[in-house]
């Protein structure tokens, strides 16, 4: 239960069965406060445990997991949302069910007990499964019986296979403590697992082949070593990650994605790519839609998933979708590709997690290795996402003969740096912490950049107001004078990112427009600047590099440790931020 917190931690509780008894635990609030409640030592071989993420009902007691039936002989944790809940309330009230929650969860042990009435419990369970609308990874307990059942259908779930016996959980991390033999269970399968072996089914009874393979995800990975925070340690990693991705894609001075599964006649007449993601992913993707455009000469769209699946672009054969998400499990990025497959598009997942529905329903995979990502906010799978879509957006253009060979050996070359730039910015740590320190007192933040780096702005201002709750908006500099300015005075803070490059000259200017209205700037620039720091208040400076292109993936480092640290200075929960998860399962 514990590895599975970071998808959600409002309220958790478990159930669990002891002969035909079944105890039942909850609580809101964080998994340590459940352990407080509860007996060391206790044994049992069967039970089912959830942390939640609200989405119907407040986090409290009654709403937490498990959820039962009018008889509490029946026990449910759900992740997902059932649709028609409303509608299955109803009927199930007619037929004198008694609900305490507010969730959307509870009707599935009542329908449950309505239908044993008639059907044995397998029965019961899949006549149940087969009348719930919406997203569900859901499992079961029952005094009744000695065995555990499950659905999924939209929500992920897989089936861990030890050799004390087996586990079900939402990914692969929450159980690698314990095996690194996964079954994969299928959207639209059930199943049952009894003491000594499992049973899969479609949703219409009929028996399915399913088989366990070995994960390669390292526990080792997953802890948070000597640092504070996950996020902390996250951020230190970003150098090895980058210096890994570079000898995995870059073979002497060729870049090979063997998993990219894209035939090269597409490649090189490729007219189109859209790129759906959410959040931090979107931002890489925007970075990547900057990059894509200049050097492949080809038309990038990108929107939010949860926009993108409802939007009607001319979408066919003919086009390429980038799916872009760290778990791979995000509902709004899924919901968008498979829109797109609908529409024949070729899809390729750029995704951290292998294995994860992302991966498996992508016709190509861009691996971006960034290894377990434990801190809710995300740090190394941006720069994993942007290091591999820079690399990918290299080797596009060299198939398509956009670029001369001699830029695609520089661009290679500074990318090969990227992993010494980052340390070099790591060491810097301490005089960022004492910026942050002088920062932390304002109650309002403008991130501004332009060109490759407005996304970075996004990305600064996301990860600033996620950690420590401070209203920061990201915003283009030159949109500044069309409205944003109007919030500039001198109580303001505003990040202003500026490397040198073809926008330098015009950011500069938007410094001092601020400086006018007497905000106070903090300026991330290159270590030989000048004109910029002169005018700012505070400057954090990143190594300069020949191409700007590549500067958002050295920017990215100093605006996640300024995040960190005004955060840390204001005392808030920074691994597991309020009314956030890890992985968005539901849209
Ligand atoms: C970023 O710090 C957030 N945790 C969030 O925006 C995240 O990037 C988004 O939910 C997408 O997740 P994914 O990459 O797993 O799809």
């Amino acid at each position: 239960m514990c590895g599975l917190e970071y998808r959600g931690y409002d309220s958790c509780g478990f159930a669990i069965k002891d002969n035909s008894k079944i105890g039942l635990k909850k609580t809101k609030g964080k998994i340590n406060l459940l352990k407080t409640t509860t007996r060391p030592g206790a044994y049992f071989t069967l039970g089912i445990a959830h942390t939640r993420w609200a989405t119907h009902g407040v986090p409290s007691f009654i709403n937490a997991h498990p959820h039962h039936d009018c008889k509490k002989k029946i026990f449910v944790v759900h992740n997902g949302i059932i649709e028609n809940y409303r509608e299955l309330k109803a009927y199930l009230k007619k037929k004198h069910h008694r609900f305490c929650s507010d969730t959307d969860t509870e009707v599935i042990p009542h329908l449950i007990e309505e239908f044993s009435k008639r059907h044995s419990f397998f029965e019961a369970f899949l006549k149940t499964v087969n009348m719930l609308k919406g997203s569900f990874a859901i499992s079961a307990i029952t005094s009744s019986e000695d065995a555990l059942f499950f659905a999924r259908k939209d929500s992920p779930l897989i089936m861990g296979v030890a050799k004390e016996g087996f586990i079900l959980a939402s990914d692969i991390p929450a159980i690698t403590p314990f095996t690194k033999n996964i079954v994969h269970i299928k959207d639209g399968w059930v199943g049952r697992i009894s003491r000594d072996k499992f049973e899969m089914f479609n949703f219409k009874g009929k028996k399915v082949r399913a088989a366990a393979e070995k994960t390669d995800i390292s526990l080792g990975a997953a802890t948070k070593q000597h640092y504070a925070h996950f996020m902390l340690k996250e951020i230190y990693e970003q150098p090895h990650v980058c210096a890994r991705l570079y000898s995995f894609y870059v073979h002497n001075t060729r870049i090979e994605f063997k998993d990219l599964n894209m035939d090269i006649k597409f490649l090189k007449s490729l007219k189109r790519i859209f790129i759906f993601a959410c959040g931090t992913a979107y931002h890489a993707g925007f970075v990547a839609k900057y990059f894509l455009e200049k050097i492949c000469d080809i038309e990038v769209e990108i929107d939010v998933s949860s926009e993108a699946r409802y939007r009607r672009f001319k979408l066919g054969p003919d086009d390429l979708v980038l799916a872009i998400s760290q778990s791979g499990e995000t509902a709004d990025t899924i919901a968008a590709l498979r829109e797109a497959k609908k529409r024949k598009a070729k899809i390729v997942g750029v995704c951290n997690v292998l294995g994860s529905t992302i991966t498996t329903e992508s016709d190509g995979l861009i691996y971006t290795l960034a290894g377990p990502e434990i801190g809710v906010a995300s740090t190394k799978a941006y720069t994993a996402q942007v290091f591999s879509l820079l690399l990918f957006s290299l080797h596009l253009a060299y198939l398509r003969k956009s670029i001369s060979t001699a830029f695609f050996k520089q661009c290679l070359s500074e990318l090969r740096s990227v992993s010494k730039h980052h340390k070099t910015i790591l060491k810097n740590a301490a005089s960022i912490k004492k910026i942050a320190k002088r920062f932390s007192r304002f109650g309002c933040f403008l991130f501004l950049g332009r060109g490759i780096n407005y996304p970075s702005a996004l990305e600064g201002a996301l990860k600033l107001k996620e950690i420590s709750y401070i209203p920061a908006e990201g915003y283009p500099a030159g949109e500044m004078k069309h409205g944003p300015i109007a919030l500039i005075d001198e109580y303001r803070a505003v990040v202003c990112i500026a490397p040198r490059g073809e926008l330098y000259s015009k950011i500069v200017s938007n410094i001092q427009e601020i400086k006018a209205r007497k905000a106070k700037v903090l300026a991330i620039v290159e270590e030989k600047d000048r004109e910029a720091q002169s005018l700012a208040d505070a400057a954090i400076h990143i190594p300069s590099t020949k191409y700007s292109q590549i500067s958002p993936l050295l920017v990215a480092l100093p605006l996640q440790l300024f995040a960190y640290f005004v955060a840390k200075n204001l005392g808030c929960e920074i691994d597991q931020p309020r009314n956030l998860a890890k992985s968005v399962t539901v849209e």
